[in-house]
């Protein structure tokens, strides 16, 4: 079992701090004083600093002062506190927007945007890549020696596309590096004979448009991972200054959980760590369960673009977020609850957006630990510093991982390709929200699952799911039949099987490559009206019925076992749940989309019949679940509860350690509404666990 160094050597404790921005505040020297001594309170040790700085940094084109952020990264860390900074490319200033246009990005409707708001300059710019190759070499010489420097925080955000004429350049520059220079591939991979779309010069390749083109799908495909391949590249030509002069000091860029306009599997191969920006609507519209199961599939998701390694929290809310349709607070205890839900899924960091209200502009009311009152007589800094103090007990969490014999795959060329389709639902396509039911029945239960893509390796699991897996990229199948063949139990649904890379469909009968290891032949598949119901009943328990709702996948069993049927309309009685035996393994197809319920019973059994390990032997209320980080020593066990109200947790007789409060416990635990536990196992019952 692995134990992954801390993200820097220099600290081996969780990092606990949040987004500063001094840079707001340099006029009011006292403000600046007051935080010192606040973020000591609040048992911080590291502040995201110069997110968006830039105009403070060079006020003028080719002048520099950097004598500011000298005084503040040399306080910080006379008192204790880190510094992680930023690159800040986020915001440009106004003097390089009026002096050079070509940094404004051109949108889908071809035209440019005049000079505000941030996250959105040229990434294929000359200027800009210039401008800001010369600000971070600047930034890296000035700290390389820095004893507070300890990550870099590339940009902020990375998001967005541009459409100007470098930007279409370079788009038909990459897509004949694709194509081998040959057009005649391209409109072959792009099925260009439709609508008599055939391109006969690469000049008149056009990125997607509203007034354009916008129904090629091919094209559509392309573009998306143009947009990700200049993203990486700019995000390359940012570290590159830094990676040369202060080789030591690990990169990261924050990401947006799901954000669908970028590959994120591609930016985190260049990353040294993975870090996201989670914002997660307690006490909403969802139940809070479900909002922490959500989260928890990011979380996970984030831990899995790097293989297991620990990934940093860079941005939560202490109280409020204030772009959300209500901006409720978050109740007693759920910060606490929220922030070490991401250690327990494997964060080695807690951090904030932001340290200290903004004074004005649209910020100014989201959350943060110092409000506009400026003390720290507040319940949202009370919650902070407990937070912090909680950390602080948590050194020998660092570096350990989570292990999963679960994964299920979330794949964002899929998603695209799904999104694009026309047919057979155009509303509800729901690719996300469909892999996080999947993920749900594992969270109740408290069993640890990797969110994984399809080029990842399958072979260390023991269950994979790949709920829609619309597009199979290729050698995926010839992967999944080994998978299978070698004793992997792999879950297939309705919708698979579909499409090529290209978004061509497969001919010959879907679903195409996957036909052969899931034994089933998808010959139609019905869409049905929100009203609509179907029923699907079991064939070793003809009485228990599940609903089939929005897709039913009219399939012929070739291979595959039968489990269950429909019930109703003219394919009553035809397959609706399949089995396929392929060497040593079994591969399910769920040819209906089913309501939660289904989901639950079909996946405990899997659980049950693979021996699949949960992180406590007992069963778990609703709302509550345990999750579990390792050292293959040590187990760290988070008990958390989601539910308001107090519930009761079976651990067993096992004699476990308390970190927070150093207590041992064993038995039935008492956990109040929003708590949490942590439990500390040695290697005995670690032992003693595995063996259950
Ligand atoms: C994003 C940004 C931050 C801030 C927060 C507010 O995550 O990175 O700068 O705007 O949103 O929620
Ligand atoms: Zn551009």
């Amino acid at each position: 079992m692995k134990r992954y160094p801390p993200i820097n050597p220099k600290v081996r404790k969780i990092l606990h701090g949040a987004d500063y921005n001094p840079d707001q505040w340099l006029d009011t020297p006292e403000v600046l004083a007051e935080d010192l001594r606040l973020m000591k309170l609040a048992h911080v040790n590291c502040a995201s600093v110069g997110i968006f700085a830039w105009a403070k940094l060079e006020p003028e084109e080719g002048r520099f002062d950097f004598s500011w952020l000298d005084q503040i990264m040399d306080n910080l860390y006379k008192n204790g506190v880190y510094t992680i900074l930023a690159t800040p490319s986020g915001a440009r200033p106004a003097w390089m927007s009026a002096k050079y246009p070509e940094v404004l990005r051109v949108q889908p409707n071809r035209q440019r945007i005049l000079h505000g708001r941030r996250h959105n300059h040229c990434f294929t710019s000359p200027v800009y890549r210039e401008k800001v190759r010369i600000i971070n070499t600047k930034l890296a010489e000035r700290y390389k020696e820095h004893p507070g420097l300890l990550i870099w925080h590339v940009s902020n955000e990375y998001n967005g596309e541009c459409h100007c004429e470098l930007c279409q350049e370079a788009f038909r520059e990459w897509l004949k590096k694709k194509y081998d220079g040959d057009l005649e591939k391209l409109n072959k991979a792009w099925w260009n004979a439709f609508w008599s779309h055939t391109y006969t010069d690469w000049s008149q390749i056009q990125s997607p448009a509203p007034h354009g083109e916008e129904l090629v799908h091919g094209l559509n495909l392309d573009w998306k991972r143009f947009v990700t391949h200049q993203t990486v590249d700019f995000f390359k030509h940012e570290i590159a200054p830094l990676k040369e002069i202060t080789p030591e000091i690990p990169v990261t860029t924050n990401l947006m959980g799901t954000y669908p306009g970028l590959d994120y599997w591609k930016l985190a191969k260049e990353m040294d760590v993975v870090s996201w920006d989670s914002y997660p609507l307690w006490h909403g519209e969802k139940p809070n369960w479900q909002v922490g199961a959500s989260t928890a599939f990011l979380h996970d998701l984030n831990r899995s673009l790097k293989g297991g390694k620990p990934f940093m929290l860079m941005e939560s809310t202490p109280s409020v977020t204030n772009w959300c349709k209500v901006a409720k607070l978050k109740r007693p205890g759920m910060h606490v609850l929220a922030s070490l839900q991401a250690v327990a899924h494997g964060s080695d960091t807690v951090q904030y957006f932001q340290w200290r209200k903004s004074r004005g502009c649209s910020e100014k009311f989201h959350g943060a630990v110092v409000d506009h009152c400026g003390h720290e007589h507040t319940r949202v800094f009370r919650e902070v510093a407990a937070c912090g103090k909680i950390l602080e007990q948590l050194d020998d969490v660092v570096g350990t991982t989570v292990e999963s014999q679960v994964a299920i795959i979330y794949d964002w060329e899929n998603r695209w390709a799904i999104e694009d389709a026309q047919g057979p639902r155009n509303e509800k396509k729901d690719y996300q929200q469909t892999c996080e039911k999947h993920y749900q029945p594992f969270w109740q239960q408290g069993v640890p699952v990797d969110i994984i893509n399809m080029d990842c390796d399958f072979s260390s699991y023991k269950l994979l799911v790949a709920p829609m897996m619309y597009m199979v990229r290729p050698g995926v199948a010839e992967r999944l039949e080994q998978f299978v063949a070698s004793g992997g139990t792999l879950v297939a649904t309705y919708l698979s099987g579909i499409v090529d890379e290209n978004d061509l469909c497969f001919l010959g009968g879907f679903p195409g490559p996957l036909r052969k290891v899931l034994g089933v032949w998808s010959e139609e598949i019905d869409a049905l009206y929100d009203d609509d119901v179907n029923y699907v009943v079991l064939k070793d328990s003809p009485g228990k019925e599940y609903e089939a709702i929005e897709l039913c996948d009219l399939i012929h069993a070739e291979t595959a076992e039968v489990l269950a049927t429909y019930k109703d309309d003219f394919y009553a009685g035809r397959p609706a749940l399949t089995r396929n035996k392929f060497g040593a393994g079994n591969a399910y197809y769920i040819a209906f989309r089913s309501r939660e319920d289904f989901l639950r019973d079909f996946y405990n059994h899997l659980i049950e019949a693979l021996e699949i390990p949960k992180v406590l032997p007992a069963a778990l209320p609703l709302g509550v679940t345990a999750q579990k980080r390792t050292d293959g020593q040590h187990d760290f066990i988070f008990i958390m509860n989601f539910n308001s109200d107090e519930q009761t947790v079976d651990i067993g007789d096992f004699e476990l350690t308390d970190l927070i409060d150093g207590s041992i416990v064993k038995g039935s635990l008492k956990l109040p509404g929003y708590g949490v536990r942590i439990l500390k196992a040695g290697s005995a019952v670690v032992e003693l666990f595995a063996s259950r």
